[in-house]
């Protein structure tokens, strides 16, 4: 006999929650009423949530027991205990600082280690941490390598930072000047691209020679240890827990959202090694968030997203967490629309400013698609491009390096089926795309503003 090829949903479903039918017209009428801002839709008015893969996660039976043992006091919960031990399983680093979410860790470490003439190299910064470094008058800069800008580019490991680049820049700069370099697992911006045990080696190679500590900004770092096994030489029989250790064994600390790869609806971390940073960022903590051990958490948080942990390594459940998403890029890829390949870890993410020549990056062809997805099925991703990176902190704007909409997809969420109706959806406005219009922003914040912003057609 041989073995069934099809993988299967490792679970199954014992709690489920209703999606409301809308009709085109109803949908036409929200997103209007929304300024065409797909963060400003009432999500009962979404068919199917693609916005995010943060905190979407469905919890397991499991997790929802834990956190029925939560104990809430405020200093000293066993709860903490188990979350610390949960998280040191798999990431050793001497000090741990819950957070209530990944942002957060992001703000204590760059309010401690950030000065405005510093910059913070990564192989591409998320949103909120370039946010956070430039709220302290400090550059962000990303430096992946050139294959991870090419949406065609085969690249087995697209979210790799480039290390002569980061070492000429380094030496450029002035190592005094740059105090932490970043490595972002898997490369959220740049397409949910893994980054290769060989390259993080490389990146701390690079920070040795200057002297400057490494953080990873860890969000997906079960999916990116996944895709090390699966394509790296040398990993395929190590189990996944160990590359996830050994990943982690190059850095010096990390920030954490639990809200992808902890499997919880809400929660992070920061947690390095310099004990001086250490009591820094404690006291900062203490101030913001909450006593260190719960930081802005309640016990039963801390419970899920140990339990999340144990279960975000588990070999089945990655292997059906990544053919998913690989199913789904490859059925909307075959539709003909152009995709970033290969396909990430948590996203697909469509290449609008390839799908949609006529509209010019600076009237935001990839909020021109989200907002059609939205209208022609209900689906609500998220732009990508420049709406979301063309505002400089000096006021100027110019085009993003690539207009992508991101279909984001929730962990152990949605079904085949649901996933199917994607891909109609997406080959529907395909067929209709020489119709799309551009758009403009009509109001706009000075940072973050495509989380707030208001747009219209031009
Ligand atoms: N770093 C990366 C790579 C992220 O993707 C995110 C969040 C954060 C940091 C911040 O974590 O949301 O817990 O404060 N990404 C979400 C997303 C919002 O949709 O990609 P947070």
């Amino acid at each position: 006999m041989s073995i069934p090829k099809t993988i299967i949903e490792p679970f199954r479903i014992k709690s489920v929650e209703p999606i409301r039918m809308t009709t085109r017209q109803e949908r036409e009428q929200c997103i209007r009423a929304a300024h065409y801002n797909l963060f400003t839709l009432h999500s009962d008015d979404v068919l199917i949530d693609l916005l995010t893969d943060s905190g979407t996660a469905s919890m397991s039976a499991r997790q929802w027991g834990a956190i029925m043992v939560g104990d809430e006091s405020y200093a000293g919960s066993p709860s903490f205990y188990r979350f610390k031990s949960a998280v040191e399983n798999l990431m050793p680093f001497k000090y741990l600082i819950p957070t209530h979410q990944g942002r957060a860790a992001e703000s204590i470490l760059f309010t401690m280690v950030a000065r405005p003439h510093h910059v913070i190299p990564n192989n591409t910064h998320f949103d909120t941490t370039r946010a956070n470094i430039e709220a302290q008058g400090s550059e962000a800069v990303d430096l992946v390598i050139a294959e991870g800008r090419d949406p065609d580019s085969g690249h087995p490991f697209k979210g790799n930072m480039d290390i002569d680049r980061l070492d000429a820049f380094i030496s450029e700069r002035g190592a005094e000047n740059v105090p932490l370099c970043m490595l972002t697992i898997t490369n959220n911006s740049g397409g949910g691209q893994p980054v290769s045990m060989e390259n993080i080696r490389q990146t701390r190679a690079v920070c040795d020679r200057h002297g400057i500590p490494l953080f990873i900004d860890a969000c997906r770092f079960a999916e990116n240890a996944w895709f090390i096994k699966q394509r790296e030489p040398g990993y395929r029989d190590k189990p996944v827990i160990e590359i996830v250790r050994e990943m982690f064994s190059h850095a010096d600390g990390c920030t954490m959202s639990a809200k992808k790869d902890g499997l919880a609806n809400i929660g992070g971390w920061l947690a390095m090694n310099n004990e001086g940073w250490a009591v820094q960022c404690r006291n900062r903590l203490i101030l913001t968030e909450g006593f260190s051990t719960y930081g802005g958490l309640s016990g039963r948080d801390l419970e899920a997203i140990a339990a999340g942990l144990e279960e975000v390594v588990q070999e089945d459940y990655l292997r059906y967490r990544i053919a998913s998403t690989e199913y789904v890029a490859r059925h909307i890829s075959e539709t003909g629309v152009p995709i970033m390949k290969p396909a990430g870890g948590h996203a697909v993410y469509i290449d609008a400013r390839r799908l949609l020549p006529h509209i010019p990056p600076l009237q935001y062809p990839g909020q021109s698609l989200a907002v059609e997805l939205y209208k022609e099925g209900g689906i609500r991703g998220c732009e990508i491009g420049t709406a979301m990176f063309g505002l400089h902190p000096d006021g100027t704007e110019s085009p993003a390096h690539m207009d992508l909409v991101r279909l984001a997809i929730p962990r152990r969420m949605y079904t085949q089926a649901h996933m199917d109706y994607v891909v109609e959806v997406v080959a529907s406005v395909y067929e209709n795309r020489e119709n799309l219009r551009g758009m403009k922003f009509i109001r706009q914040p000075k940072a973050l503003r495509h989380f707030t912003g208001r747009f219209d057609y031009v």
